[in-house]
């Protein structure tokens, strides 16, 4: 066969292997997950790269194992971890991404998402408050708040980008005590070190708080260290808590210190009207984390650091020694590579800006609030259940909740093993946090195409697979 053949009739057939196995996803025909042990999988797939060649039978093929064994994230049980859903206008976008492979470090070579990055950012920007600011598109949410904390840590510390800053006390940098652990590792690479993040006690619905704060601050100068950044979570991982932003900002104003706002969960609630009070003070901030592939239902990778100074990124991320990529020229003032921490740097703006140009605002508002009518709904089915018991006051999307054991049995235990059962038999994922009161289920409402009637039977299901469990437990099969 000619080459584009070859290439024609691949497409077609890989294509159609995978509209299938979402139409089979999307509508909860097939379980969630075929799960398997490591052993048994390895057995199954044969994944030795050792052999010669399998050239274009392969190709059809290997889709179709990988295929069966994946984790159906779009699929309407899957509640789990905070992404998921199925988005077809990003999902195009994330296909022409792979197909015209380029790179984002200059305008040059990646024109059009170029001048797309900039708009999602110019986008995202008039959502603040903000009279100036920038921003770029980064490998994870994780990675907006390290570069957050580098920035903070220059723009307190002048110089720091030359000189390092051995020479400096021990820092300090307050977060909520349920804050995300990626706040521990930009610690870690931006030479704060973990124990330079002073962990803040939160109140009965999870929330960081001005008074707190102060108290917090008057210990870390006993102990000699120097405050320079605050962070307020705007949703937190495992109970959806919004930190009050307004607080923290009094707080920054008052000590001179950089204040970022994590928003890798709960800030696209942003863009609905009504939820827009839980960002109050976010217009006092110096940065913000904004992570659409989580709540924007963005194929992972989808990441984007707004930061208020709209000169400090390129100031204090570039370095001048690369004219073998970065040319002076008519199109170099759009280079966005100096500004970023990569090199080589894939597109994520064209999956972004196709699926906000496919809803539009409204569309997006709409698909948040739908989200937040379903995790009041849960919390409503949790409470009038007798079976199921609410764990902690449902603050946005993360409802947290646990079957009732009769007396005699370790609920956390139980729990536990009632969620591992449901991945085994492919019935749902959705994951456990531990809170102060024990294990607690953690559901989560991101996927704007769930209905009611998928969270009836959720929860019809959980319960039975719970009064299954029950039966003579515990039972020797963990
Ligand atoms: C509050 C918060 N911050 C940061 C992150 C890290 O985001 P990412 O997984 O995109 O690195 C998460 C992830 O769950 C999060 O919940």
């Amino acid at each position: 066969m000619e080459q584009s053949s070859v290439r024609k009739a691949a497409l077609a057939e890989v294509l159609e292997l995978v509209d299938s196995w979402l139409e089979s996803s999307l509508t909860g025909e097939a379980p969630v997950i075929d799960f398997k042990t490591p052993e048994e999988l390895k057995q199954e797939l044969n994944l030795s790269l050792d052999g010669k060649g399998q050239g274009e039978e392969s190709i059809a093929a290997e889709t179709r194992k990988y295929l069966d064994h994946a984790v159906r994230t779009a699929h309407p049980a899957y509640l789990n971890q905070l992404f998921g859903g199925f988005n077809l206008a990003a999902f195009v976008g994330e296909v022409l991404t792979a197909a015209t492979n380029t790179s984002m470090y200059t305008y040059e070579v990646a024109p059009v998402a170029t001048l797309m990055e900039m708009t999602i950012v110019d986008k995202m920007l008039s959502y603040t408050g903000w009279k100036t600011g920038t921003g770029g598109m980064m490998t994870g949410g994780s990675n907006t708040n390290l570069v957050a904390m580098l920035l903070a840590r220059n723009s307190i510390f002048k110089g720091a980008k030359s000189e390092g800053i051995s020479g400096l006390p021990k820092l300090a940098v307050f977060v909520s005590e349920r804050a995300h652990f990626s706040m521990l590792k930009a610690a870690n690479t931006t030479g704060i070190g973990a124990n330079g993040v002073i962990k803040v006690p939160v109140d009965a619905d999870g929330r960081m708080r001005g008074e707190a704060l102060e108290t917090a601050l008057k210990e870390t100068i006993k102990k000699g260290m120097m405050p320079f950044m605050v962070c307020s979570t705007a949703g937190t991982t495992e109970t959806g808590s919004f930190d009050a932003i307004d607080e923290a900002a009094d707080f920054a104003e008052r000590h001179a210190l950089w204040h970022h706002v994590d928003g890798s969960w709960g800030g696209s609630l942003i863009l609905s009207e009504d939820r827009k009070q839980l960002f109050k003070g976010l217009d006092r901030a110096d940065s913000f984390s904004w992570n659409p592939h989580k709540l924007m239902n963005i194929p992972l990778i989808c990441s984007v650091l707004l930061v208020k100074d709209p000169n400090i990124m390129r100031e204090e991320i570039s370095s001048h020694d690369a004219d073998y990529i970065y040319h002076e020229n008519a199109t170099s003032d759009f280079d966005l590579g100096p500004a970023s921490l990569q090199c080589g740097r894939r597109v994520d703006s064209l999956k972004l800006w196709m699926a906000w140009k496919y809803y539009g605002d409204d569309g997006y508002a709409r698909r948040i609030e739908h989200l937040t009518h379903l995790a009041k709904y849960a919390t409503e089915k949790i409470e009038e259940s007798g079976r199921l018991e609410l764990m902690f006051p449902t603050q946005t999307l993360n409802v947290n909740f646990r079957f009732k054991v009769p007396e005699g049995i370790d609920s956390d235990r139980f729990n536990e093993d009632l969620r591992y059962k449901l991945i085994r038999e492919g019935r749902a994922m959705v994951n456990y946090c531990r809170l102060d009161n024990g294990l607690s289920i953690r559901l989560i409402l991101l996927n704007p195409d769930l209905t009611e009637t998928d969270l009836d039977h959720f929860f019809d299901m959980f319960v039975a697979t719970a009064e299954t469990q029950l039966k003579g437990y515990p039972q020797p099969e963990y």
